[in-house]
């Protein structure tokens, strides 16, 4: 449709229903790895995203897309001033902490930020009239694996603090529904990549995922990486895993907004890329696309780690019209040119 129309209807019509083109987003965390990922995206399909995140884990630097509220989820003052300033129709909430080592050593400090500040802000949504809801989850919170390909209707039992958190937050949404939230968690299993734009990209402190420490392996910019585990019942022993990339990953959450203006109470969906690829198969990846040995020594299999996580991704294919368009080699090119460019 022309920009003209666009601009007199304030609608466009797409493939996934009809979708307020004025429509603004309050994106927490949007100043954060995915969320500026997210934000990026939501511009592209003519949103205005605004960020609303501490700084305390993101940069200012990725909030490019709009304008950047600095304020934290718990805080029902400034969340009431910036709801009552832009007026948004839906959330996008991101923003929390994410490291499952530390939620194991610190478990109130992650059930405080992740849960009981997720629900202050769960809270406004419901005051402020928030159409659609769209959650941050995990498939951590399925625990350790009871089938081969993931489905959203694996039973729910976190292995740590961390996932525990994001189960919670899927608690309250599903009983917020109750009061007229429509809700999406998309359950992210590992993302990676970066926008090829080398714009932004993942800048972690400390990182601890695995892309990224294998190119920093590769570069020489970091310690060499250690492979945790190689006696998994997986056919090369290393645990396997399912990368999506983070554009696919964004591209979700704008089609989850225009599926929750259709349905409504709450709902779960994976985004993987229902593939799965091994530590080693990385590695040895990461190693073609960089043109260098990827450094490594063997360690023990770390507490909780599960041999398989792989998603069944048909339920958000269908539903939501998704596909992820992103392979590993993609994630792990478009990685390196963010890992070349970013501000250190
Ligand atoms: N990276 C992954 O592979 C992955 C996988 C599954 C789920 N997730 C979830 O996706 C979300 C984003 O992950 P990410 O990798 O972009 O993390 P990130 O640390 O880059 O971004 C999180 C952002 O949230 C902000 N934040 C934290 N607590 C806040 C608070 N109380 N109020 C306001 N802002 C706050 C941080 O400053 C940061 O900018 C997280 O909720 C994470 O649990 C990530």
């Amino acid at each position: 449709m022309p920009s003209e129309a666009v601009a007199k209807e304030g609608r466009l019509s797409t493939g996934w229903g009809s979708v307020d083109m004025t429509v603004t987003v309050l994106v927490t965390g949007g100043a954060g790895y995915i969320g500026s990922h997210v934000c990026k995206a939501l511009a592209e399909a003519g949103k205005k995203p605004v960020c609303y995140d501490t700084l305390e884990k993101g940069h200012e630097w990725a909030v490019q897309w709009g304008p950047l509220e600095r304020g934290d989820i718990g805080d029902k003052a400034r969340l009431d001033e910036v709801f009552a300033l832009y007026k948004p129709r839906a959330v996008i909430h991101l923003a929390g902490y994410i490291e499952v080592g530390e939620s194991v050593q610190q478990p109130e400090r992650y059930l405080h930020n992740n849960v009981t500040k997720s629900c202050a802000l769960i809270a406004a949504a419901v005051r402020h009239h928030i159409e659609a809801f769209v959650f941050s989850s995990t498939c951590a919170v399925y625990g350790l694996p009871q089938m081969d390909l993931l489905t959203e209707a694996h039973p729910i039992a976190p292995l740590s603090p961390y996932a525990e958190s994001k189960a919670k937050v899927e608690e309250a949404l599903a009983e917020a529904a109750g009061r007229g939230l429509r809700s999406a968690a998309l359950r992210y299993f590992n993302a990676a990549g970066a926008d090829p734009s080398g714009a932004i990209g993942e800048a972690h402190d400390p990182e601890s995922h695995l892309m990224p420490l294998a190119i920093d392996a590769a570069l020489g910019l970091g310690s060499p990486l250690t492979l945790l585990g190689t006696d998994y019942p997986t056919p090369d022993g290393s645990c396997v895993r399912d990368f999506v990339h983070v554009n696919d990953l964004a591209d979700a959450h704008v089609r989850a907004i225009g599926w929750l203006a259709r349905n409504s109470g709450h709902n779960a969906f994976n985004l993987g890329s229902g593939t799965g690829y091994s530590v080693r198969q990385v590695i040895d990846e990461t190693a073609r696309v960089t043109g260098r040995a990827v450094p490594y020594s063997v360690g023990a299999r770390r507490p909780g780690d599960s041999p398989k996580l792989v998603g069944e991704i048909a339920k958000s294919k269908r539903e939501l019209g998704w596909t992820p368009t992103h392979n590993l080699t993609t994630q792990i090119e478009d990685a390196l040119r963010w890992r070349r460019k970013m501000p250190r």
